[in-house]
């Protein structure tokens, strides 16, 4: 790294952003240093995760006489405890809780955000050492302050979405995430225990060249999803040779390349799953979010994904998003990809 360049961390950066906005009071951005804090944490624990068999398995105590908690357990655990300590969240919901948890503290009933969060996706990766994920997202709430949060503060389309974003445990480890002006991706310094700006203002390549999706499934999936990948399979007019094909089976790691290289990400509806396997409000409507605030496209096959009004909140929701163009080439063979066969 060039040592004169100047380091912006995660803080600096949500601050200086915040001033871009008289009437903003910062409380967003300090939601933001909240969930940055959590993942820091996080990480510390999937940096060891390699060492559970020999500190003690899940379920026994370590050395410490501690209990060992599995990674997405601690990883929810740690979301909550740093969240309800946040002067700024009046409650959360999480893939991994049934219901929503309104925190309960004076300042909490004050506070205008509510976050969802999926704390550990991908988390059948762990024990193959590959990259698994922290995903957010940040509603205003439409409940009255001064009171607990609702329900309806949760069940909002991501179109109402203030910021969303994740954290990818990986080579490195980097939060990305969106407000309403752009993607920016900060990669954590350990040495300093930072997040800093790395990968400022992102867009998502309009064209790509790489497709993603479990092809494992192809007897589930429709005519429509079956020709769309007979399609990529081909050599496509748009390269002349086939599409490459990557799939690591984990949204995060999935969508983290596909926001740099270009490409589409798809998780649609099969024959055993009319709504395929991802949830709306942890994983598409967060991922839609950002992936629209840098350039790309995301519909769940027939309709833009953050027009989806949710109805629950562990709704499932087929996906199909990255680049404009193949985003675009897989919804005309949507005879449509959504439906299944
Ligand atoms: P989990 O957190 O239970 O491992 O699920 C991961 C999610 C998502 O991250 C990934 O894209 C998808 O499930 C993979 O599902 P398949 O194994 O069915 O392909």
């Amino acid at each position: 790294m060039n040592s004169h360049r100047k380091l912006i961390t995660l803080d600096e950066f949500t601050i200086q952003e915040t001033r871009q906005f008289p009437q903003a009071t910062g409380e967003l951005s300090a939601l933001l240093r909240d969930i940055g804090l959590a993942c820091k944490i996080i990480n510390k624990q999937v940096l060891k995760a390699g060492l559970a068999d020999i500190l003690g398995k899940h379920g026994a105590t370590n050395v410490q006489g501690e209990e060992q908690m599995k990674l997405d357990v601690y990883a929810n655990e740690m979301l909550i405890s740093v969240l309800r300590g946040s002067a700024d969240c009046a409650g959360i919901a999480s893939e991994e809780n049934d219901e929503h948890v309104c925190f309960a503290e004076d300042f909490s009933v004050n506070s205008k955000y509510v976050v969802l969060f999926d704390p550990l996706d991908g988390s059948s990766n762990i024990d193959v050492n590959a990259p698994i994920g922290t995903i957010f997202s940040i509603y205003r709430r439409v409940s009255p302050l001064g009171q607990p949060c609702t329900t309806e503060d949760f069940l909002q389309p991501g179109n109402k979405l203030m910021a969303a974003g994740y954290v990818i445990y990986g080579s490195s480890t980097m939060m990305v995430y969106a407000t309403k002006i752009g993607v920016n991706g900060f990669t954590l310094e350990p040495s300093i225990g930072e997040f800093c700006l790395s990968h400022p203002n992102m867009k998502c390549p309009e064209k790509g060249k790489i497709y993603s999706i479990n092809q494992g499934n192809t007897c589930k999936y429709s005519e429509g999803t079956k020709a769309f990948l007979d399609y990529c399979m081909e050599n496509n007019k748009e390269q002349g040779r086939p599409f490459s094909h990557r799939y690591i089976g984990s949204m995060v790691a999935d969508m983290h390349r596909t926001l740099i290289k270009g490409g589409i990400f798809m998780y649609p509806a099969d024959k055993s799953n009319a709504n395929g396997k991802l949830r709306l409000q942890y994983e598409c409507n967060p991922m839609s979010f950002l992936i629209e605030a840098a350039g790309g496209v995301a519909s769940n096959g027939s309709m833009r994904i953050l027009d989806i009004v949710p109805t629950e909140l562990h709704q499932r929701c087929p996906i199909y998003i990255g680049s404009k163009n193949m985003v675009e080439k897989a919804l005309s063979y949507a005879d449509s990809p959504a439906t299944v066969a």
